[in-house]
């Protein structure tokens, strides 16, 4: 997550141990949009064979279509969860384009009103995907509408006004749901239970991101080496959707300063130049644990308090920044707060004190 720094101008990391550059802020943030809208369609993998690992679950993917292709059925519902970029929305495309049949692509925050959830289902052929993203924030009513066409294909329309309300029994097309959230934990049971295959996506190893990298530097017609694309991506977050931001922005540091060919030396030049450390962290990341070092003696502190000072919201700092900082081992969750680690303070060359105000040694 490439974002503007402009909410930690004062703080500087010096200190840290870990090749972090002391960089300007820079408003990154429109410049990453202008690129996602432009180049994102494109870089897309449209089939199993392009989709970059996550193999477990497409193993499972593969021969739940296989089996639905020969029983005649459509595919099971499916949700799949995990923090943003992962590719949640990628293979909801793959997977119908791999069936061969049409998705339609929406939101839970734009299905407010019964009728937004009711216009989609009514408007569904038999076969196709209804792709919802977010759907944790599906509104109660149109979870409700939901059930039973997820179910038996109907939904209960209701006409009239108080004393003559009708209720209709409508079918609607067989079709699948996949769902995709952030948070799987903020599903409501009853929808929760509804879906077939419940999946997380995983975080992508440095050799994988390498191969996102690759591809999508063939596609964009930018020139890189094996090293150029492994130092992008150890720097990308175990994400795809970065390590695509990140090239971008690297191929645009090679061509004016360089001859355009991304090396190992330009990439880290390049990532450095972005506030972008050995870790992947960014100057938000490492303001996050740095506050909670600095001002709450490591910790546990409440997101709500570290949502405050660093003028992020608690979403943004639970859904984006935590999920990586757990994986890494630099943030420990505890149910008084969040808590930094020896490896934060290690990583941000700052000296780590025991109980017993003993300098601790780093393990
Ligand atoms: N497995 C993958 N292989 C290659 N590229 C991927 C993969 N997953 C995601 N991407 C890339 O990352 C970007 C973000 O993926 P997206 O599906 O929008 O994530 P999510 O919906 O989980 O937030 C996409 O533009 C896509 O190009
Ligand atoms: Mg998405």
């Amino acid at each position: 997550m490439i974002i503007s720094d402009d909410n930690n101008k004062n703080n500087n990391h010096k200190g840290a141990s870990n090749g972090a550059p002391k960089c300007k802020s820079q408003d990154l943030e429109t410049k990453e949009l202008e690129f996602d809208k432009t180049y994102e369609k494109n870089i897309r993998p449209k089939t199993f064979d392009e989709y970059i690992g996550q193999s477990a679950l497409k193993e499972t993917l593969k021969i739940t279509i296989e089996a639905s292709k020969k029983r005649n059925i459509p595919l099971d519902h499916l949700l799949f969860y995990g923090p943003p970029g992962l590719g949640k929305t990628t293979l909801a495309g793959v997977i119908a384009n791999e069936i061969g049949v049409n998705i339609k692509i929406t939101s839970a925050p734009a299905l407010e009103r019964p009728r937004d959830i009711i216009g989609i289902l009514m408007s569904l052929k038999g076969g196709e995907i209804l792709f919802i993203d977010e759907i944790h924030r599906l509104n109660k009513v149109a979870e409700e509408i939901l059930y039973p066409a997820m179910e038996d294909f109907f939904i209960d329309l209701t006409t009239g006004k108080s004393q003559s309300v009708k209720t209709m029994r409508v079918p609607v097309p067989k079709f699948t749901l996949i769902g995709a959230t952030t948070k799987a934990g903020a599903l409501s049971g009853p929808l929760r239970d509804r879906f077939g295959i419940i999946h997380r996506l995983e975080f992508y190893t440095i050799d994988e991101l390498a191969q996102v990298i690759k591809r999508s530097a063939k596609i964009l017609n930018i020139k890189i080496d094996d090293n150029g694309a492994k130092e992008i991506a150890s720097r990308s977050r175990a994400t795809p959707r970065i390590a695509n931001r990140l090239i971008k922005r690297t191929a645009d540091y090679a061509l004016v300063k360089y001859d355009g060919k991304i090396t190992q030396k330009i990439a880290k030049e390049a990532l450095d130049s972005l506030c972008i450390d050995n870790l992947g962290l960014d100057n938000t990341d490492r303001a996050l644990l740095e506050l909670i070092i600095k001002n709450y003696d490591g910790g546990p502190v409440g997101v709500e308090t570290l949502s405050v000072a660093l003028g992020e919201d608690i979403r943004t700092i639970e859904d984006v920044y935590e999920p990586f900082l757990l994986q890494k081992g630099l943030l420990a969750r505890t149910n008084r707060g969040r808590r930094a680690t020896k490896l934060a303070y290690q990583h941000l060359g700052i000296k780590y004190l025991d109980q017993n105000g003993q300098i601790g040694l780093f393990d």
